[in-house]
Order: structure tokens, then C-alpha cells, then sequence
């Protein structure tokens, strides 16, 4: 679990520039209020706390941002989960996103040691892609398995995903255009195709027959959820 945390911490620091972006203008607005208050207040006997004459319209339009910051990541989230959730069924959703994961490994490969910003990006983007489905995958769909008696396949699977976040600690601690990135990429690749066959073709499919219609709508269910927040 440890380097979970790590990878994402990691790849938010990384990549949610926009995320600290918004919260550097709420801290900014926050002082713009205090300030407006330390003004009226001077020579009145008015509470610290109380908001200055005029400061209606800034809070109006402070809270119309957030309101509109608030809509547009919410959008943003059902756009990235509308992607795979329109696939199915859980597991055909998990199977579209192993298949998008793969296809970032292979622009990867393409690469070489001058294309560091790509790969920089692209490093960035399967962190986060893989992040998410592990969630999807470590919350929901691991612990249904282990409740239907496959506890073995599903600590297995789940111990992979350890050698998964491994990669991407290296990865992260390793210069883009070092001579064995495209080997250490090439590796990681295997891992994770081999990882994906194993859910794909043996343990999903025998965990999935003996699900009733309802059981398979609700991990459905639960994985777009997990899916929609980590998004
Ligand atoms: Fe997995
Ligand atoms: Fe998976």
C-alpha cells in the first residue's frame, strides 16, 4: 500500500497542475477577503469576521468560480469514466482499460532518448491510468472475489499490482532518456499484459458465472463509482 501512496502522490504532484492551480486561487481570494476586511474595519467597531461593504459582488463571483471549476471537473471525470463505462459490464469495462494502458505502453516503445517531454507525458498519463484501474480493481472487484472463494487468485492479482507500482517508483526515479528506459518499459509491458490476460481469460470469467444478473449489475455499479472519483 505503501507505494500506492507513493505513485500517487506522485503522479498528482506530477500532473495535477491543475488541481494545485485552483487551490493556489482560492488561497489568493481568501486573502483578497481578509484584506477587504482589515480596510473596513479600521476605526469601526465591527467583528473581524464580518465582510466589508461591496464585498457581495466578490463573493458572488468567487463562488460562481468554484461553482464553475466544481461543474467542469465534474464533467471532466464522467467524460474519462463515459469512455470505458459505456463498455459493459465490469469486467468489459476493466478489459477496455487494460487495452487503452497497453496502447500507451506501445506509444512508449515508439519513442527514443530525445522525446524525453513525450515520454515524460505518456509516463504521466499510465501512472494515472493505472492508478485509477488499480483502485477499480483493489476496492471492488479483489474483495468480491476473495467474498466468492477465489481469495488465492485475488491476493495474487493483488500482489502483482505491487510489482506494477514497483515499475513506476523506478520509473519515476529514472532520467527519460536513460539508455535502459526502453528496456525497463519493454519489462513493464509484460508484466502488465501477462497481469491482464490472467483477469481476462481466467479469473473474471470464472468469477462472472457464477454471478447472478443482479451481483454483476451491482459490481458494475461499483466499479464506474470507484472509476467516476478516482477520474
Ligand atoms: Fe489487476
Ligand atoms: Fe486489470
Amino acid at each position: 500500500m505503501a507505494t500506492r501512496t507513493q505513485s500517487r502522490t506522485s503522479s498528482r504532484s506530477s500532473s495535477g497542475g491543475s488541481r494545485s492551480g485552483s487551490s493556489d486561487n482560492r488561497s489568493s481570494s481568501g486573502e483578497n477577503r481578509s484584506s477587504s476586511n482589515r480596510k473596513s474595519d479600521s476605526g469601526s467597531n465591527r467583528s473581524a469576521f464580518s465582510w466589508g461593504e461591496g464585498a457581495g459582488p466578490i463573493i458572488a463571483a468567487a463562488l460562481g468560480g468554484a461553482a464553475i471549476g466544481i461543474a467542469a471537473n465534474y464533467g471532466r471525470k464522467f467524460m474519462t469514466q463515459a469512455m470505458t463505462g459505456v463498455a459493459g459490464d465490469w469486467d468489459e469495462v476493466l478489459a477496455t482499460e487494460h487495452k487503452l494502458t497497453l496502447a500507451v505502453f506501445d506509444k512508449m516503445l515508439a519513442t527514443d532518448s530525445t522525446q524525453t517531454w513525450k515520454r515524460n507525458m505518456l509516463l504521466m498519463q499510465l501512472t494515472h491510468m493505472l492508478d485509477k484501474h488499480a483502485h477499480e480493481e483493489e476496492m471492488v472487484v479483489y474483495p468480491a472475489l476473495r467474498d466468492a472463494g477465489q481469495a488465492v487468485e485475488a491476493d495474487q492479482l493483488n500482489g502483482e499490482h505491487g510489482y506494477i507500482k514497483t515499475f513506476l517508483y523506478d520509473l519515476s526515479q529514472m532520467e527519460t532518456d536513460d539508455p535502459s528506459w526502453l528496456e525497463k518499459i519493454r519489462n513493464f509491458r509484460q508484466l502488465v499484459a501477462e497481469h491482464a490476460r490472467m483477469e481476462e481469460d481466467q479469473v473474471f470469467p470464472t468469477f462472472k458465472r457464477n454471478l447472478t444478473e443482479e451481483q454483476n449489475a451491482k459490481i458494475t455499479g461499483l466499479v464506474n463509482k470507484d472509476g467516476f472519483w478516482q477520474a
